[in-house]
């Protein structure tokens, strides 16, 4: 009994050194898509209600709340590495891309010439030297909503600007348009 499940054991093992099959890499997919579609909506949904409540301001707490609670819920739940990354970060401690996530994002700025940006996302399997990882991420488009936080400087309210000074002195995620990517969802998951 023992040794079988031993055996169990090795063989199990054996099939998860094997490189990712095609079956495998679609429901990965499948179920980062599916990640990425929940963190959207559970932040959207909040971000929305309180701008429209009590103004951009006090939203801010929100994203500076919700979205990490957000994000590491979702590692806890799935035990995949679920993050938001940008090459212009705001908070660096948690949005600061590593080289792969890097060239990823700066791949899509050149793709979004002939692609929809709403659409975009890429997925690989990596080999790093910790293991071997299916990484995925999906671009983040600038939308209306955005810009009072991260558009120019014209279209961010005084109040916003104070405030974003003192909570984030190292900003540099300001001085986009609506035809740009804020960043991109990232999930890493070990193999
Ligand atoms: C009310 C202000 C506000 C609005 C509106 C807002 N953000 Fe942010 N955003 C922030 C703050 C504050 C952070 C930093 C959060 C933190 O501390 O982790 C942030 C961080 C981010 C990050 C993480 C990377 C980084 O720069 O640190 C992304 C990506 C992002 N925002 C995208 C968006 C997108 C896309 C929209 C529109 C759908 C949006 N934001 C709307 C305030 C805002």
């Amino acid at each position: 009994m023992k040794k079988q499940r031993l055996i169990s054991t090795t063989l199990l093992l054996a099939m998860s050194a094997l490189p990712a099959l095609a079956d495998d890499m679609a429901q990965y997919q499948d179920e980062s898509r599916k990640i990425v579609k929940e963190f959207v909506s559970q932040l959207g949904g909040e971000l929305q209600k309180e701008m429209k409540t009590n103004g951009p301001a006090s939203a801010i707490k929100v994203c500076r709340n919700a979205a990490p609670a957000i994000a590491s819920e979702a590692s806890r739940k799935t035990g995949w590495n679920v993050s938001r990354k940008s090459l212009k970060t705001r908070n660096a401690a948690l949005g600061m891309p590593d080289a792969w996530e890097q060239k990823v994002l700066a791949d899509f700025e050149k793709r979004m010439e002939k692609e929809n940006p709403a659409n975009l996302e890429f997925a690989e399997v990596v080999a790093e030297p910790q293991g071997k990882f299916y990484r995925y991420m999906k671009a983040i488009p600038m939308q209306g909503v955005c810009l009072k936080c991260h558009g120019t400087d014209e279209a961010i309210p005084q109040n916003v600007k104070d405030a974003l000074k003192t909570d984030y002195p190292h900003d540099k995620a300001t001085g986009y348009t609506l035809d740009q990517i804020r960043g991109g969802f990232s999930i890493k998951r070990p193999l």
